[in-house]
């Protein structure tokens, strides 16, 4: 048996051993969910914890986040930083278990509540092997993941990735559609763009039976949600995913009132930052343009969301190596992009970052709830997975420069 298998064992007998006290750790943090840049208690909870394992560790921030330093022993290696959010969903939890959220209207429904166990168990791992390896884990522990602008930004703003500078930095994430178990990733361009678009069309009001007196705002908005449908269909690059959903549209007339002003408001998502950019001017100068054409007027604001995530790709093929190595073969999966957006994003347009998906679902189930759902759940051994998959990626890639 090589030395790598050794670590390898070591960690997953570990694994095992702190099992039932990850799973505890995981139901108090889901019994009491703390929403985006409020998590005092959730900050408490994980500080304690790391105190007691005698891990040195920073409050305080970007408000409520936490960043602890593991040491290695032996020689030199690299800093590698290992990432979990803190932040919970305004739901109301539905599922009737015994650690159900005691905070009425607030719920872990995205799972961050598993990320942090898992990386309070890669921390008691990697704690417990520093003989075993050189280099330097950095554990953050992230605010607000869930509202812009999100804690990952402000953190970078206070320093998160200097002293020490990581070299390379992992997140993971819960994931419904794979068993517990499983996990899967993605090189290169991984998770959206996201941006919020306000159309605010100004007309003239009046009489609808008299149009020709009027400058109808509803009509002219109507045009301009039907025609910005053909950026996505004839500007984008087939081979860019661009989504472009207008989800309220308001024009608070009556059957014989044309009212002054009709409103729109949608997102845009895509993967490509460049075009993301072109995509905002051709949306502003349509939408100006059709509403000059028609004699109204058309006021554009489009609020920046997360950057494109995007997979660093060699981190993410040895990441993926590490991934067959620990679990086999059969429980790693390339997955598709998705449209949904996060603000690990940031952190791995800092440093290469690999943000990879957790399998949750339970072996025997077909159906999972999905997440941000008053039922969301995980399947609980997929804790194991989460704290041995952290702490085997972080040694080997602390070995890499050694
Ligand atoms: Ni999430």
């Amino acid at each position: 048996m090589n030395d790598m298998d050794k670590i390898k064992n070591r960690i997953k007998n570990l694994a095992t051993e702190y099992l039932r006290d990850i799973i505890s750790v995981r139901r108090h943090l889901h019994k009491f969910p703390e929403l985006s840049f409020e998590e005092h208690n959730t900050s408490e909870f994980i500080s304690a914890y790391l105190s007691e394992l005698v891990i040195p560790h920073k409050r305080g921030i970007a408000k409520t986040g936490i960043v602890g330093l593991i040491e290695g022993r032996s020689g030199k290696g690299k800093v590698v930083a290992l990432r979990a959010d803190m932040d919970a969903l305004p739901v109301r939890e539905q599922n009737e278990v015994e650690y159900k959220s005691a905070h009425d209207g607030i719920m872990h429904a995205c799972g961050h509540d598993v990320h942090m166990a898992g990386l309070m168990g890669a921390a008691r791992i990697l704690n417990e092997m520093k003989d075993d390896f050189g280099g330097i884990v950095k554990l953050i522990f992230q605010p607000s993941e869930e509202t812009y602008p999100g804690g990952a930004k402000v953190m970078i703003e206070e320093g998160v990735l200097e002293n020490p500078k990581p070299d390379v930095i992992i997140g993971q994430h819960v994931y419904p559609d794979l068993k517990s178990g499983h996990i899967g990733m993605k090189g290169g361009n991984y998770m959206a763009s996201t941006d919020e678009i306000y159309l605010r069309v100004t007309g003239k009001g009046g009489h609808a039976a008299t149009p020709f007196k009027n400058i109808d705002p509803v009509l002219t908005a109507s045009h301009i949600l039907v025609a910005l449908q053909q950026v996505v269909s004839r500007n984008a690059n087939p081979g860019i995913p661009t989504v472009l959903s207008f989800g309220r549209f308001i024009a608070d007339g009556r059957t014989n009132v044309i009212p002054d002003t009709a409103r729109l408001d949608g997102i845009m998502r895509t993967f490509d930052e460049q075009w993301r950019s072109e995509m905002k001017q051709k949306i502003t100068r349509m939408a100006k343009g059709i509403a000059e054409g028609m004699g109204a007027h058309c006021e554009v604001v489009i609020d920046p969301g997360y950057p494109v995530l995007h997979n660093d790709e060699n981190l993410t093929q040895r990441v993926m190596g590490y991934a067959r190595d620990l679990l086999g073969d059969e429980c790693v999966h390339e997955i598709e992009a998705r449209t949904t957006a996060e603000d690990f994003a940031y952190l791995a347009r800092a440093i290469p970052g690999c943000f990879y998906r957790l399998g949750v679902n339970p072996p025997d189930s077909t159906t999972a709830p999905n997440l941000h759902t008053s039922t969301f759940n995980v399947d609980e051994s997929s804790l194991h997975t989460a704290m041995s998959m952290m702490a085997w990626t972080a040694i080997h890639e602390m070995k890499l420069t050694v």
